[in-house]
Parts: structure tokens; C-alpha cells; sequence
């Protein structure tokens, strides 16, 4: 078995999620950057699974990256998608290796909150079953409630993810009991026999709590990788374009 650096335990596998490489496409409603490229980057860099989520509003991954992804990518796929009909259904056809449920908003800059699993069990459960039946694994993004937890098992979902946004949100002793939260919530998760995973919010720098929770196992990451990425790629792309330029001068 690999270890981490950390212990014995088994290395947390990374999923790195692409949706802002199509955000920034869709900014000019052109070719680039192209998410797929993006993912087969990600891969060559270590990630173990590349995460996209179709909106209904369509406003960064198109249904045309979701095939070519699901074409492409060599790693795990994790496709996160609110319950709508429409998106459950392109889903299935897509068939990823998870489906990882949200909730979803227009109006809202990035998905805000878990999804109340125990409020809204009938939209939930019929997208449960639906995606189960054509064999692909569920997991549902919750805050770190114990009730949650216990509702998302009663529903047969294969993994929690639970939302670590009030952890990274968070300032001074909160730091602290947000940690706790998502440690006692991460207990529950796999006393009742399902997998633990945990995005949102995460970076560079308060990502390292959060992988030595016990019994982690997946961490999704997008918006501090992409930024990151962009940085350090930044003097490089300059340097292209320089040298492509300079050679058309005399
Ligand atoms: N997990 C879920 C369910 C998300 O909605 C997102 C954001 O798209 C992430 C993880 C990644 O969050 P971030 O972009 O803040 O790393």
C-alpha cells in the first residue's frame, strides 16, 4: 500500500476540477483554453480525477467537454450536477465514474451550501436511483452535519463530500471548530460505510489540516490549482509570445 508522507495511511487521491478553464473560454465564447487540454494536463501533473460540473445555465462546461472528457480522460471522472432532469439524464448517457450531486442556484457565483439531503430527499433519492442503475457511483456534496450524514447513507449514496467552504472561510478559534466539524462529520461518514471526500475553498495553504483528517480519501480541488496554474505559466506565455514577435522584426 503507498503511504503519505504523514503516516501509513493511503495517499488522498486529488480531483482537480476544470470548470474555470471553461469559464474563461466562455468569457469569449471561443476555442480557448480548453478544458479538455486542461484535464490531460491535470493528469500529467498527478491528479487522480478530473472534476467538471454541467450547470443548467451552461455557463462555463458545455455538454460537447463532458463527451470529449468522458472520451479523454484516463483517470477517475467526477461529474457534479444538480437534481435536474435534464442533467441527470446526460449524465447517465455520459456515464462518469461518480456523479456528485449539488445543490444548484443561478444566481450564485459558485454552488453555496450543501445540498439538504434530509429536506429534499425525493428529488435526491430519484436521481440516486436513476444514476445507479446505469452503474455509476453517487456522491453528495453536504455540509458537515451529522444529520446530513446519516440522511445521504439512508439514501444509499456511495460518498459524502463534505463542504470544507466554512473551514476555509473561516478566521482565529472558528479554524479550529470548523476542523472539528468536518472531523466528527468525517467519523460518522465512515462508521456508516461510505467513502469520505471534501472540497471547496481549499488552497495551498489550509488544504494540509483537511488531508490529515482520518480516513480521507479524496480531496476535489479547482479554483486555487486554476489560479495557481495561471501564475506559474504566466512568464513562460509571455516569453512565447515575445519570441514569436521579436523573429517577424528585422
Ligand atoms: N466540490 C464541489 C462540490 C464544488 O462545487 C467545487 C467548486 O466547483 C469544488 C469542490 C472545488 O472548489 P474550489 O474551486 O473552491 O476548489
Amino acid at each position: 500500500m503507498e503511504t503519505s508522507a504523514h503516516g501509513t495511511s493511503p495517499l488522498i487521491e486529488l480531483g482537480i476540477n476544470i470548470d474555470h478553464v471553461a469559464t474563461l473560454r466562455q468569457a469569449r465564447r471561443t476555442f480557448e483554453p480548453d478544458p479538455v487540454v486542461a484535464a490531460a494536463l491535470a493528469e500529467q501533473g498527478g491528479a487522480d480525477g478530473i472534476t467538471f460540473h454541467l450547470r443548467e445555465d451552461r455557463r462555463h462546461i458545455q455538454e460537447r467537454d463532458v463527451e470529449l472528457l468522458m472520451a479523454t480522460v484516463t483517470v477517475k471522472t467526477n461529474m457534479e450536477f444538480g437534481c435536474a432532469q435534464e442533467i441527470v439524464d446526460i449524465a447517465c448517457k455520459a456515464a462518469p465514474t461518480w456523479g456528485l450531486l449539488v445543490p444548484e442556484h443561478r444566481e450564485e457565483v459558485t454552488t453555496e451550501g450543501g445540498l439538504d439531503v434530509a429536506a429534499d430527499q425525493g428529488r435526491v433519492a430519484a436521481a440516486i436511483q436513476q444514476l445507479k442503475e446505469h452503474n455509476i457511483l453517487v456522491s453528495l456534496f453536504i455540509d458537515a452535519d451529522p444529520h446530513q450524514v446519516e440522511a445521504a447513507a439512508k439514501l444509499g449514496a456511495d460518498a459524502v463530500e463534505l463542504h470544507t467552504g466554512p473551514y476555509a472561510l473561516a478566521t482565529r478559534d472558528a479554524v479550529s471548530l470548523e476542523l472539528k466539524r468536518l472531523t466528527e462529520a468525517g467519523q460518522v461518514t465512515t462508521e456508516l460505510g461510505m467513502r469520505l471526500h471534501a472540497g471547496h475553498g481549499l488552497n495551498y495553504t489550509n488544504v494540509r489540516p483537511v488531508a490529515r483528517i482520518p480516513d480521507m480519501i479524496e480531496l476535489n480541488i479547482g479554483h486555487s490549482v486554476m489560479s495557481r496554474a495561471m501564475m506559474v505559466g504566466m512568464r513562460e506565455a509571455v516569453a512565447e509570445m515575445r519570441r514569436i514577435i521579436d523573429v517577424c522584426c528585422p
